[in-house]
Order: C-alpha cells, then structure tokens, then sequence
C-alpha cells in the first residue's frame, strides 16, 4: 500500500524566536514570503500525500486559516484582476485534505505523533518536522518512500553533521546497505559528541509503520517529562528492522535563527524577481562587514 498520510507536529511554543512567536505560530514565520509549514506541506504533496494532520496546540489557530479558504480576500483579488495571486491562494487551500488535533501539553515529539494515532490508523505513514526545511530536486520525503517501497519497513532521514553540532540531534548507528541506504542497529537522542555512535544526524523526516503507536505508548519519559521518537524507535526496533535514508539536498536548521537567516538568503536568491538586487545589496553588505572589496556594483547605489 503507498503512503497516504502525513502528520506535521506543530504544537511547539517556539521558544527559539520569542518576541515573534509570543502570539503568532512559528510554522507562520515566512522563509521570503512563504510560511515555513507551507514549504513543508508542498514537499509532503510532491511526494504523493494528500492526507495530512498536523498536531497543534493553543494560539496556533493562523495554521487553519491558512490552509482554508480566504473568502475576502480571494473576493478582492478577483475584483481587482489580480489572477495570478488568486491562483496561488487557491492552490494552497486545495493541495491537501488537512485535519487538526491538539497536543494539549508539550510532552515531546513521540507524544504529539501519538496524539494523532487514531486519525493514522493502521497504515504506514511519515511525519515531517517543519523546523528542517530541505531543498532538493526530488523531494527529501520520496527520496525515502522509494527505500520504503523496496525494503517496507520504517526509514529515517539521515544526514552526516559536524561533531560540534551532534548533540542536538537523534544519532544512529547502522550498517550501510546501499550508498544511501543504511540498517540501524541502534539509535540515541542527543548524545554528547564523545558518545555518539557516528556522525549520522535523524533529520526530521520520518516513515512509520503503525506499530510505533504501541512503541510510543511504552515509551518512558526522559528526564526532562518528554517522550521521544527516538525512545520509541528503538523498542520498534526490537520488533523490526528500521532503515535510514542518506537524502540528497540542502537542509536548513530553520527552526534556530542562524539556519532561518541562511535559508532566508539562499532562498531569496534563487527568485527571479529578488536576486538581482538582492545579490547587488549582498555585494555591498560583504564590503561593509567583511572587508571584501565591492565587486562589479553600480556606483549610483
Ligand atoms: C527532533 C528529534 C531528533 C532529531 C531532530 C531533527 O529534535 O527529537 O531526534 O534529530 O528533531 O531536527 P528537536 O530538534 O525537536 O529537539
């Protein structure tokens, strides 16, 4: 059976981009001028999955709105002609079928994935973190639903990272298979840099069988009262064989400033109608700070 469904945690205070997100999600804070949860949804829909429930909690209501229909504003867009932009409002109401639970405490992410276990059912699905924004020719998600289709079983989205960096992530430790198809053996969250068992970083993409829900029931809570996905992951794998998947693409670490300032760049200089002025301003902002002579910019700026 393909993978039909897709669960966004989206429950998190955001605590990373206080003031910003005191009132308003930070799923809404805008890479260029697109929401993070919508780059986020469109990988999922690229990769064939229509059927998405994302996990919120209490003042995340502008993730509704979002994905529902705006009817001023698609009304004023058609008054005013403007076809292009109503298109493109409406595409994003119509990509997915999208269904809301409520994390109702933040008790971690294998928490919220349980919390959406009776909308997921029986079936395999994935789950996608919308801090870590991958840019890729093939979407990061299908990278790992074609290892599901051949090995059906859960697969992990993995990605080597600096040793300074390690301790903020789930590790693994695995056999590699194929050049990007590894088979965990075990796996841990955050460990400090002396203790991990490789550099493989989980990178938040995830395929799921539904024995997880068991696994995440059993899980205990870690020291800080949280439940990890990486707890429950290595009691499911004691049943069955978990896989990880080398995706090919950049990823940002959008979810801390320094990653959503990089991506923020990168992503505005791949627009057509941003990065001519864009790299122009980059040019005179690199001799100002950098000492960088300026490089082939007009003098009138
Ligand atoms: C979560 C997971 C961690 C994973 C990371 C990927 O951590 O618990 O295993 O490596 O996402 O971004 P968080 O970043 O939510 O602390």
């Amino acid at each position: 059976m393909s993978i039909r469904k897709a669960i966004f945690p989206a429950a998190g205070l955001g605590t990373r981009f206080l003031p910003a997100t005191k009132s308003s999600p930070k799923e809404m804070l805008p890479l260029v001028d697109k929401p993070m949860i919508q780059y986020v949804v469109e990988e999922a829909v690229k990769s064939g999955i229509k059927d998405i429930t994302i996990v919120t909690g209490r003042r995340k209501q502008a993730i509704e709105d979002f994905f529902d229909i705006s009817f001023e504003l698609e009304h004023e867009l058609e008054k005013k002609g403007k076809k292009e932009l109503l298109d493109e409002m409406k595409q994003i109401s119509n990509m997915a079928v999208v269904s809301y639970i409520r994390q109702k405490e933040p008790l971690g992410l294998g928490h919220a994935i349980w919390v959406a276990r009776d909308l997921v059912g029986s079936e395999t699905f994935a789950v996608l973190l919308g801090d870590d924004i991958i840019d890729s020719e093939v979407p990061c998600l299908k990278q790992m639903i074609d290892v599901y289709n051949k090995y059906k079983c859960s697969v992990l989205a993995v990605q080597r990272v600096a040793k300074k960096d390690i301790s903020k992530y789930g590790v693994i430790d695995a056999h590699k298979l194929e050049s990007n198809v590894y088979h965990v053996q075990d796996m841990v969250e955050k460990p400090e840099a002396s203790n991990a068992p490789s550099d493989l970083a989980i990178i938040g993409r995830y395929i799921l069988t539904p024995e997880i829900f068991d696994c995440l029931e059993k899980t205990k809570e870690d020291k800080s009262g949280e439940i990890q996905l990486t707890n429950g992951l290595r009691l499911l794998r004691k049943k069955q064989a978990i896989y990880a998947c080398e995706f090919e693409g950049e990823r940002y670490d959008a979810g801390s400033k320094i990653g959503f300032l990089k991506a923020t760049v990168e992503f505005a200089l791949k627009r057509d109608d941003l990065a001519g002025e864009f790299k122009e301003y980059l040019k005179k902002m690199a001799a100002q700070y950098l000492d960088l002579p300026v490089l082939n910019t007009p003098k009138s700026r």
